[in-house]
């Protein structure tokens, strides 16, 4: 499998297909270019008989700072054909395992994509963090769903009316991660699960994942396109222009008119 962006670096072996998410200067985060990658990417793992399990990793400093800002103000995602959405509905509705490895700040998408991993494994530096309220928008990727289901209520109204962070004991005591190792042993960690998973009956794999999710499939589905609708329309709206102005411009937003 090639690599789709320079930003996106795949590496395929014995069953695994490894998705590097590699723009470090810029702290990992995403633009829509790298979400039609990571789209296209996860279809292909997707197809490919012979790939079993999916990884996804950062850097040991940065898994990812969300949306790139800069990118969301010059290509609003303002229809749900945009990448970023496609990006949602594919990893939602991957049928392999997915393992994450994550270390450092994961804002935004760089958390609520975990909701739809299988194993989670974070270094104990990593800070996890949905600040949608403070950016002026919703939630998104059905976290509006997965976090008070998978966190409670009253930690999922801190981390997203709030927008507090969390650090990684908490994100394994609620069951978002799996297990927690020293940023620099995560990655093998993440390839030695992948590992085993790979050497698993895919079939049984698939239909025990299935299980697991079809629950709520639809649910999930309708969520992330309701969210999706709203944070688009959202973006355009004055609270995330004051707050995408003031990220760019490095100073503190200022609500207090709004
Ligand atoms: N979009 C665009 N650029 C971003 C970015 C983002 N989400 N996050 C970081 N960057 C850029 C910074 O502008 C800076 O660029 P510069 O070197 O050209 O000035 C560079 O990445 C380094 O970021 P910096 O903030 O100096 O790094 P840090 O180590 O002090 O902090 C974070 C790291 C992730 C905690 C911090 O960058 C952050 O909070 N980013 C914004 C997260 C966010 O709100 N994302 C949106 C979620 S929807």
């Amino acid at each position: 499998m090639k690599n789709l962006t320079p930003e996106l670096l795949l590496d395929t072996a014995a069953g695994v297909t490894t998705l590097t998410i590699h723009r470090v200067a810029k702290k990992n985060s995403f633009t829509t270019a790298m979400y039609a990658g990571m789209a296209e990417a996860i279809k292909q793992v997707q197809a490919d008989a012979a790939v079993r399990v999916l990884v996804i990793q950062g850097h040991e400093t940065i898994f990812s700072a969300g949306n790139d800002i800069a990118d969301f103000l010059q290509n609003p995602p303002t229809t749900l054909d945009a990448p970023v959405f496609r990006f949602m509905r594919a990893i939602s509705s991957f049928t392999k395992p997915i393992v994450a490895a994550v270390c450092g700040p994961a804002v935004g998408i760089g958390t609520t994509m975990l909701f739809h991993c299988d194993l989670v494994y974070a270094g104990d530096n990593a800070a996890f963090s949905m600040p949608f309220v403070n950016l002026g928008v919703c939630p998104e990727a059905a976290s509006s769903l997965l976090a008070p289901q998978r966190m409670g209520y009253g930690r999922a109204a801190e981390a997203l009316l709030l927008g507090e962070p969390f650090l990684a004991e908490a994100a394994l005591e609620m069951g978002l991660i799996s297990r927690i190792v020293p940023p620099t042993e995560v990655n093998a960690l993440a390839q030695r699960q992948a590992q085993k998973l790979a050497a698993k009956p895919l079939s049984s794999l698939l239909a025990t994942k299935h299980l697991m999710k079809q629950g709520q499939a639809d649910l999930v589905a309708k969520r992330m396109a309701e969210e999706g609708t709203l944070f688009g329309r959202m973006l355009a709206e004055p609270a995330a222009r004051e707050a995408f102005s003031a990220f760019m411009e490095k100073r503190k937003p200022d609500f207090a008119a709004l």
